[in-house]
């Protein structure tokens, strides 16, 4: 059975397709591609059906990382259609967690923050990017591949 992985954050246009990203470009690295189905998603709608900002696509793309996703909302069907959500800051996790309450609590998916993935960084949040400069967009890409190696190294057991 292939692990399905949902990685949310606010707009689903910075953290979580570049978490998304990275995630594929690690999981193509180690040839583990078949074994995970991997999305993400925003707790908020402003940006659905859009690529992720230009600022996040270019930052990834100076580390050979392609963002390739279209932004979506997070819905309740997602807390069945996944075994492992994400979150990038404590918003997301209350948020997700709180849908999760709306469903009954009998969701399948596992919630939680990314950083509690993390190895090299002593940070429990990704911080959002938006309306900083291009350093925070650098930033973001530096936690995302530690957390994201440590997720998969957990993952793929
Ligand atoms: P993200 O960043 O949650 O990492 O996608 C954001 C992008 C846009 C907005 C908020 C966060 N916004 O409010 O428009």
């Amino acid at each position: 059975m292939k692990k399905r992985v949902l990685f949310v954050c606010l707009g689903n246009i910075c953290r979580s397709p570049a978490a998304e990203g990275v995630f594929l470009h690690l999981l193509e690295q180690s040839q583990a591609g078949e074994r995970f189905v991997v999305d993400s998603a925003g707790t908020g709608g402003w940006h659905v059906g859009k690529a992720a900002d230009a600022r996040m696509r270019a930052a990834a793309s100076r580390r050979g990382i392609h963002l390739a996703s279209k932004a979506r909302q997070l819905e309740l069907a997602d807390l069945n259609r996944f075994d492992h959500i994400l979150t990038m800051d404590a918003s997301n996790l209350s948020q997700v967690q709180a849908l999760a309450q709306e469903a009954g609590g009998s969701s399948v998916a596992r919630i939680e923050p990314l950083l509690s993935y993390r190895s090299r960084f002593d940070l429990s949040e990704v911080p959002d990017p938006y309306y900083g400069g291009d350093e925070g967009f650098e930033h973001v890409l530096d936690l995302l591949e530690d957390a994201c190696s440590g997720l998969l190294q957990a993952l793929d057991d």
